[in-house]
């Protein structure tokens, strides 16, 4: 008995020093991260990259006057098998490491192609772009600027190929670079919420970003409602795929605006083609604020992780699968709480 009790005291102790550490530790990170992003915070305006929507907000304009530079031979929906989930993941040039990251861990298990624009800065970005593309087969690079102000065009390029690339897809999941996803999760979330047919993470009563310096600012020009009453957030979320050419089809008549997420699962989904939009809250659009590894391992994607932490995170989420199957009964081992 006292053994046993003592034991018990052990293991208190034993947390409680796990998490002090911890706490310690994220404090160093995030006082040290505040530090290195200070450069990044000098804000530039962001409306006169929205001059062109005065000119035109007509998606097929736009789109018909983009070609298609790059783009694999073959792809995964070339064969007979059947596929549940074609990913598209909007990538840009540089992001080279996120591409790498992405390839090397979730990426293995459902067929993932990245879509690009172009550059106008770099000269050797486009032939390293081709390079790689040529090297990995899952690049699709369309030419026009890519620019955050753009991403509406790009989310509308993804849907259109994946209507002509892979239309037997059950599911198109958009999602971006920075965003770690679970496979097994994913297919969990498909399961629990059948016959949905937009489903992500709804943002519920926001309200546009009305400083022109906000990365996210749309202008009154764009939009006069300042209320959104609901929307899907553009880190992750699925289309099922009989309706990729229904939206883009409505959306022809749905004049642009700068937010993917706002556009197509709010202006083009909800309100012209009266789609309900499913929630699943697994669907994150946030990274977990203290990574314990078992947070990882509840989600099907969660967003903003540089290519390390995906990594970190993925090696954990593939130790806690294939040796303990979930995360109940979890070891209370330092190491194995924390993804670093
Ligand atoms: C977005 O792409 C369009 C079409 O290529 C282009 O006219 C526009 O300048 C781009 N916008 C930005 C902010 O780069
Ligand atoms: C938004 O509203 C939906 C439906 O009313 C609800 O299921 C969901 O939990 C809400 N989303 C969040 C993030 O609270
Ligand atoms: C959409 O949701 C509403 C209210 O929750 C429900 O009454 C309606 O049947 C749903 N429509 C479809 C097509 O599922």
């Amino acid at each position: 008995m006292i053994g046993i009790s003592f034991l018990r005291i052990g293991r208190h102790r034993l947390l409680s020093a796990c998490l002090a550490v911890y706490v310690v530790f994220v404090l160093g990170k995030l006082w040290h991260s505040t530090e290195v992003s200070r450069p990044f915070l000098v804000p530039l305006p962001v409306d006169k990259n929205l001059d062109h929507f005065r000119r035109s907000r007509s998606l097929k304009n736009y789109i018909d006057a983009i070609q298609i530079l790059i783009e694999p031979s073959t792809t995964a929906c070339d064969g007979p098998e059947q596929v549940s989930v074609l990913v598209l993941v909007t990538s840009s040039p540089s992001r080279v490491d996120q591409r790498a990251v992405i390839r090397s861990t979730w990426a293995q298990h459902m067929p993932t192609y990245f879509v690009l624009g172009t550059e106008l800065s770099g000269d050797d970005s486009f032939s390293d772009v081709y390079l790689e593309a040529k090297e990995y087969g899952d690049m699709v690079v369309f030419d026009f600027e890519d620019h955050y102000q753009n991403l509406t065009l790009k989310t509308a390029l993804m849907l259109q190929w994946s209507a002509r690339r892979c239309p037997q897809a059950e599911f198109l999941f958009k999602t971006d670079d920075d965003v770690f996803v679970n496979p097994w999760m994913l297919r969990q979330v498909l399961k629990d919420n059948q016959g949905a047919k937009v489903l992500g993470y709804m943002k519920n009563n926001s309200f546009l970003h009305r400083d022109a310096y906000n990365k996210w600012f749309v202008p009154r020009w764009l939009r006069r409602e300042d209320h959104l009453q609901e929307y899907l957030s553009g880190t992750g979320y699925l289309i099922s795929g009989e309706y990729t050419t229904k939206l883009l089809k409505a959306a022809n008549e749905v004049p642009l605006l700068n937010l993917e997420d706002v556009y197509f699962t709010y202006l083009v989904a909800k309100e012209a083609l009266s789609l309900n939009l499913t929630h699943d809250r697994r669907l994150s659009p946030y990274k977990p604020w203290i990574p314990f590894a078992c947070s990882y391992f509840g989600l099907a994607s969660a967003h903003s992780l540089s290519p390390e932490e995906i990594k970190l995170a993925w090696d954990k989420l593939v130790s806690i699968v294939r040796e303990r199957g979930d995360c109940e009964n979890y070891e209370y081992l330092c190491h194995d709480w924390f993804l670093y």
